[in-house]
């Protein structure tokens, strides 16, 4: 199958969070099972950094083109690169996307994010043109992609180049959904906004709602774990969508994301000091030393706390790496500082986002200094070294779609500690020592209080160290890595063809 990949972000290129992980290696993955795939996405600054320092990748410019939009033709660059084994696009535009950040700063989204992602939308499909390659399937992500096929099903319903590609659409994440003012309706280059306008199509509460437009005209839509496809149809969940998503249920669908197995990989990782796998995993509790150490969380330095203080490797060291945002949990997380803070563990924390959450972390970690390392910003190789150096790892999430820092936890044999919604529910289950069986520790009750039992419960189990091992080796075991899945996703764009090829008989 011929498969274009579009998103506004995907790693190494770009990234704020999963979608840049999914987008990053699905593609890969197709790839190897024989398909033509491709991926485009915005050049930003940070991809231009990337660049810079991986000159082995050679950008070629392929040849500007005129994107209608708000009635005139803003002109971008397409450009061209072999990553791996696929051809990659990246669409240059420097006003719109050279910027530090993909969608804005901690004190807010970038005010003209409806123009700027409409037009990478409309640009995907006049570059098509330009390639003259007409894939089988375009596989939107998220609000920032999801105008293409409301595109391709007004402006471009009778042009033979496009009227047979067919269009599905991951739905990452219904927090986000691209909402903005009716004004913004002129970006529309070429339709009709009474066409559109209304609410059967991309109105939304006297707005427009970008990623509905995804909902309602691509032919199929999925979203990322089975749990949260059913979630999502609910009001507590739906974010003012559900009804729509009730409507396209029979077409709606989950597929649990995996991870890329060669990134993240405990036997190879350049980001961590000593390699590992399930031979030799007293190499993990180098890694949890080497890091106790540098951040000072020795226990040395933090004796003055603890009544009796544990050597450093009886220590659980707990990690929590994502975005500072309040669907991780993280004001559940903030009622429980000081219990937590006053049991014998570590804590080691990795985030940026809002600002809310910045200060009230800053404020924990002057008070705790010693027991809890707290870290501002994107970081990859922190992000890798936790990974690898954590017992712990909490998910604590008011909701998740699917969730990949469990996922990538369980592969470096760093037990998670979630709160059952969404993939989290799909992906870890309650260990029980008598059986064996389970990989992390679970709540469901969305309370500071569920989340510190299962904290306890968890820090219970590891000075039982068979207990603990079983849970380490049980979930180092499991596979997540992108094969099945990336089977699922070839029948949903097989579904998503025929679809398109009955309609047009
Ligand atoms: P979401 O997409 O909602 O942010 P996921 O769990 O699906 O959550 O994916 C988050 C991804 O982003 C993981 O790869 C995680 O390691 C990474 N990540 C999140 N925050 C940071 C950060 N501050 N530094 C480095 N990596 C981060
Ligand atoms: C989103 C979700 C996360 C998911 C990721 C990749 O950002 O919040 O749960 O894993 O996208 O699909």
């Amino acid at each position: 199958m011929k498969i274009l990949v579009a998103t506004s972000e995907a790693v190494p290129f770009a990234k704020t969070g999963g979608l840049a992980d999914v987008t990053g290696a699905l593609p890969l993955v197709l790839k190897e099972k024989g398909h033509d795939v491709r991926l485009v996405l915005p050049e930003y600054t940070m991809t231009k950094k990337w660049l810079a320092n991986n000159p082995q990748f050679a950008v070629k410019r392929i040849d500007g083109i005129d994107v209608p939009i708000k009635g005139i033709s803003i002109k971008c660059i397409v450009q061209e690169l072999k990553y791996k084994n696929i051809t990659v696009y990246l669409i240059k535009n420097d006003d719109y996307f050279l910027r530090d950040e993909l969608y804005g700063t901690r004190s807010g989204d970038y005010e003209d994010n409806a123009e700027r992602f409409i037009f990478f939308s409309r640009a995907v499909l006049k570059m098509l043109r330009l390639k003259d390659w007409s894939p089988d399937v375009i596989h939107l992500n998220d609000w920032q992609t999801s105008t293409i096929p409301l595109f391709l099903k007004t402006v471009y319903k009778d042009d033979p180049f496009y009227s047979s590609i067919a269009t599905i659409l991951t739905i990452h994440n219904l927090g986000y959904q691209g909402v903005f003012n009716p004004s913004e309706l002129e970006l529309f280059s070429g339709v009709d906004p009474q066409e559109i306008f209304t609410m059967d199509r991309i109105e939304f509460y006297g707005k427009i709602n970008l990623l509905k437009a995804g909902i309602i005209y691509a032919d199929i839509v999925n979203t990322v774990s089975p749990t949260y496809a059913q979630e999502i149809q609910t009001s507590e969940c739906g974010y003012g969508l559900d009804g729509v998503l009730k409507q396209r249920s029979h077409e709606l669908y989950g597929i649990i994301n995996g991870i890329d197995y060669d990134v993240w990989n405990p036997e190879t990782d350049k980001e961590i000091p000593y390699h590992y796998n399930l031979d030799c995993l007293e190499n993990k509790e180098l890694n949890k030393l080497n890091l106790i150490n540098y951040f000072h969380l020795e226990t040395k330095k933090a004796a003055a706390m603890s009544l009796q203080p544990l050597p450093d490797e009886q220590i659980p060291l707990i990690g929590l790496v994502g975005r500072l945002a309040a669907q991780k949990g993280l004001d559940i997380l903030a009622e429980i500082f000081e219990s937590l803070l006053s049991m014998d563990i570590r804590l080691i924390l990795l985030g940026s986002g809002e600002e809310k959450y910045h200060s009230l972390l800053q404020k924990i970690a002057r008070k705790y200094r010693g027991k809890i390392s707290v870290n501002f910003g994107y970081n990859e190789e922190l992000a890798h070294r936790i990974y690898a150096s954590a017992d712990m790892f909490l998910m604590p999430s008011h909701y998740e779609p699917c969730g990949l820092g469990q996922l990538i936890s369980l592969r470096y044999g760093t037990v998670p500690i979630i709160r059952k919604t969404g993939g989290l529910s799909d992906t870890i289950e309650e260990f029980d020592p008598l059986s064996g069986d389970g990989n992390g520790f679970t709540f469901t009750e969305y309370s500071g209080k569920s989340l510190l039992q299962a904290i306890k419960r968890a820090c219970y189990i590891y000075q039982h160290k068979p207990d603990w091992q079983r849970c380490v080796v049980s979930g180092m075991k499991q596979d997540y890595s992108w094969s099945n899945s990336a089977i699922e996703y070839v029948k949903l764009y097989r579904k998503a063809v025929d679809k398109v090829r009955k309609f047009k008989g």
